[in-house]
């Protein structure tokens, strides 16, 4: 088994992913608050490109069972039931309801992987969690930060780095990018809040008046569930 991180955001299509699992992370805020959303009863997110696919989701389905989620710019659509700060799916919102969620870059790191067989939705909340996962399923895991408008994003890759580190101390081999995450992951551990807020997209979001959704994100390990995609949904097995 050997690990490995996409530093960059890239599709994959199915010829490439085989013995493959992906892990899809948006750790500032989209995993997190997916992973949220189901520890708090919500029966499956699906995530979508655009604004008006969510709209047009929403048309078709029952609007007392669904709610529009997600966020431009940071900030939650005007017309959505939601925005994409994970503090924001309690229970008494989202239980058993389904959730259509959009994303700047989150939701579409999905359809980057939604050809592969396993889809794997990681967090910090969630990494330990997603690590055991991967090695029940004895296929190669592949870190997915989402990034940043195509760009790397610090956060998503020490997340990748965190879950990187549990593998090779179960002796899993890495290549050279999982390397990178791994010493990434070692050189900000300490303080992971810190380094949420020096990110570039940290600082964004603490500028749009979402600081304490940064203290949420890097929560480490506070929940065993994995969500994972699955034919353009996520929900827990
Ligand atoms: C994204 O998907 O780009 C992020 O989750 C944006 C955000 O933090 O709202």
């Amino acid at each position: 088994m050997r690990a490995d991180v996409q530093f960059l955001p890239r599709k994959v299509s199915a010829k490439g992913a085989g013995g493959k699992v992906f892990v899809v992370i948006d750790a500032l805020r989209a995993t997190t608050t997916i992973i949220e959303a189901l520890s708090n009863g919500c029966a499956e997110v699906i995530p979508v490109v655009t604004v008006d696919e969510a709209f047009d989701l929403a048309k078709k389905s029952s609007r007392e069972d669904t709610l529009i989620g997600g966020e431009r710019g940071g900030f939650k659509v005007d017309g959505f039931d939601l925005g994409n700060s994970p503090r924001e799916y309690r229970r008494e919102i989202v239980l058993g309801k389904k959730v259509i969620l959009t994303t700047t870059d989150g939701t579409k790191a999905f359809h980057w992987v939604g050809a592969c067989e396993h889809v794997l939705v990681g967090a910090f909340t969630n990494a330990r969690a997603v690590v055991q996962r991967c090695i029940a399923l004895g296929a190669d895991p592949v870190m997915v930060p989402a990034g940043k408008k195509g760009k790397f994003s610090l956060e998503d890759t020490v997340c990748g780095g965190m879950m990187i580190d549990l593998l090779e101390k179960m002796g899993v081999g890495l290549t050279d990018a999982a390397r990178a995450a791994g010493t990434l992951y070692k050189a900000f551990h300490n303080d992971l809040l810190e380094m949420a807020r020096i990110s570039e997209h940290g600082q964004n979001l603490i500028q749009r008046g979402f600081e304490e959704d940064l203290g949420f994100c890097v929560q480490t390990n506070v929940s065993s569930l994995v969500p994972v995609f699955r034919e353009g949904s996520v929900s827990l097995d």
